[in-house]
């Protein structure tokens, strides 16, 4: 196994939160990230080494080992299933909930209740422990329109302020999940590469700290 560890982080909304809490901990990418083509990445570390990824992807390629470490939606993981994967730090970044919604003051009546969601296993797990016969239909965004055009009676998707449902009519119902961003680690990697990802966890863990404090002695 190479001595070299590569991080996988996910794309989007949760890199523009990691690359400031990365830099904190002293992780700093070799070049712009966002000004490039490439999706793989030198960094200030000569054995750490950035690959930048679709979210739904980094449970994968941690997984089965390309990747090291990574960093992911809660809802991700709980989507992916996540076995395999250690996840030995909650990284305090993209906060929200996973919820069920519906079109304000709508009852859901059927007997067989109509589920939009991109998070297809979630949503079988939940509606199956609380009972509920559910026909989930996966979609792959604008969750918020399945109701509205009457392809299902209730989605199950993120919500943060609450201001796209708001604005499409809809209210939050039921949480499944509070969520936020994890570090996940491979198995095999744990074992292996100790020696180098135990410090370098460690450094995160204490990013992640200082800002908690920060955080806490601001709101005083
Ligand atoms: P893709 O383009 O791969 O389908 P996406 O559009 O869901 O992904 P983002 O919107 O960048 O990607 O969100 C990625 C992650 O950020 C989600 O998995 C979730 O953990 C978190 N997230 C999503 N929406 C919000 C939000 N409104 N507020 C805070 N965190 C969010
Ligand atoms: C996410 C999510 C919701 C919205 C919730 O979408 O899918 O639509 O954020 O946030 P709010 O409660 O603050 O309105 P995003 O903006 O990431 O767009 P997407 O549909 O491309 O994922």
């Amino acid at each position: 196994m190479s001595k070299q560890l590569i991080l996988a982080l996910s794309k989007g909304r949760i890199l523009d939160e990691t690359l400031p809490l990365l830099a904190e901990a002293g992780i700093v990418p070799a070049e712009d990230l966002g000004k490039s083509r490439k999706l793989l990445f030198d960094t200030n570390l000569d054995d750490v080494k950035l690959v930048v990824i679709r979210a739904t992807d980094v449970p994968t390629y941690v997984q089965l080992g390309a990747a090291d470490l990574g960093v992911a939606g809660k809802d991700v993981l709980l989507e992916h299933g996540a076995s395999g994967l250690y996840e030995p730090l909650d990284l305090e970044i993209a906060k929200c909930k996973l919820m069920t919604a519906g079109i304000d003051g709508a009852k859901p009546a059927r007997a067989r209740r109509r589920v939009a969601t991109k998070f297809v296993d979630v949503a079988r797990r939940y509606y199956a422990e609380q009972g509920i016969q559910a026909e989930v239909i996966k979609l792959y965004g604008a969750m918020e329109l399945a109701p509205l055009m009457n392809l299902a009676d209730e989605i199950v998707d993120i919500v943060d302020t609450g201001n796209t449902l708001r604005a499409n009519g809809m209210s939050p119902r039921e949480l499944i999940a509070s969520i936020s961003t994890r570090l996940v680690v491979n198995k095999a990697a744990m074992t292996m590469k100790h020696e180098r990802l135990k410090p370098l966890i460690a450094r995160l863990a204490e990013a992640v700290e200082r800002r908690r404090v920060g955080a806490e002695a601001a709101a005083r």
